[in-house]
């Protein structure tokens, strides 16, 4: 595999190509996911729940995603990575950078924030400062308590016109790429046609720009595997060719079916 950089996910998105993200916690899984080919490894936070036992994303620290980032990067040395900005480490646009900063220097290439309008201006600091940013819409976990529970998100009136319209204000402030998570897959569609910069989908419908899923829920070894994702170990016996058979299944367009989607 060739280096990925941003620039190389805009043009697939420019080319029409879709694209496959999987998250990674530690060097050896990041190894085998770019031994696969998948362009994309997501640090993410989810780590509090697949590695470390906790029933959200809310206690995790920066001390942890530090930790698990810098395993990654060592892991991987041609993927493109991102590193989620944990709860409350990007409350003031003074702590996004300083964490952003702990994050780039762990050897991440872009930090991933949830939310919507609120966070236009942080993202324009970290941009402007050299951070890439990645944005994050839908169902945002660290928000589970405010929406009563893991809900899909975008449903109610008005809901799927303000998502556009953060999205859109991320997209100007200088996010990179937006994940999309667990919205109805018209609205998937539709931000995804409307954006400039690739959008992941998990949870999002068919019709996003490139899908991430949770390596444990993709190789069928997690307590509970969501209605979006597909066990691809079952069919591929190894974790090496489950890897392989995520990649293909979201480049050639036949994961997620609709199935996998919410109407
Ligand atoms: O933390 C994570 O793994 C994520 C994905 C589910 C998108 O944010």
């Amino acid at each position: 595999m060739k280096t990925i950089t941003i620039n190389t996910l805009s043009e697939l998105k420019r080319g029409g190509e879709k694209f496959p993200v999987v998250t990674a916690y530690d060097s050896t899984f990041a190894r085998l996911a770019e031994q696969a080919g998948i362009e994309v490894l997501l640090v993410g936070d989810s780590l509090g729940n697949v590695m470390l036992g906790y029933s959200s994303t809310i206690p995790v620290s920066m001390a942890d995603m530090v930790h698990h980032t810098a395993a990654v990067c060592r892991g991987s040395t041609k993927a493109f990575v991102i590193a989620d900005l944990p709860f409350m480490a990007y409350a003031t646009a003074e702590q996004a950078m300083t964490n952003a900063a702990a994050l780039m220097q762990a050897g991440t290439q872009m930090v991933k924030l949830e939310g919507g309008a609120w966070l236009a201006e942080t993202v324009a600091m970290l941009t402007e400062r050299g951070v890439p940013v990645c944005g994050h819409l839908g169902l945002t976990p660290q928000s589970v308590n405010k929406f009563g529970g893991y809900r899909v998100q975008g449903r109610g009136p008005g809901e799927g016109e303000r998502m556009l319209e953060d999205a859109r204000l991320l997209q100007e402030a200088g996010a990179g790429l937006l994940v999309l998570e667990c919205v109805p897959r018209e609205l998937g569609a539709r931000i995804s046609a409307e954006l400039a910069i690739p959008v992941i989908g998990i949870g999002a419908g068919t019709e996003t720009d490139a899908q991430v899923l949770v390596v444990q829920d993709l190789l069928g070894i997690s307590a509970r595997i969501p209605k979006f994702a597909q066990d691809f170990l079952a069919e591929s016996g190894s974790i090496l060719g489950a890897l392989r058979a995520y990649a293909a299944a979201v480049r050639d367009g036949s994961f997620p079916r609709p199935e996998h989607s919410f109407n």
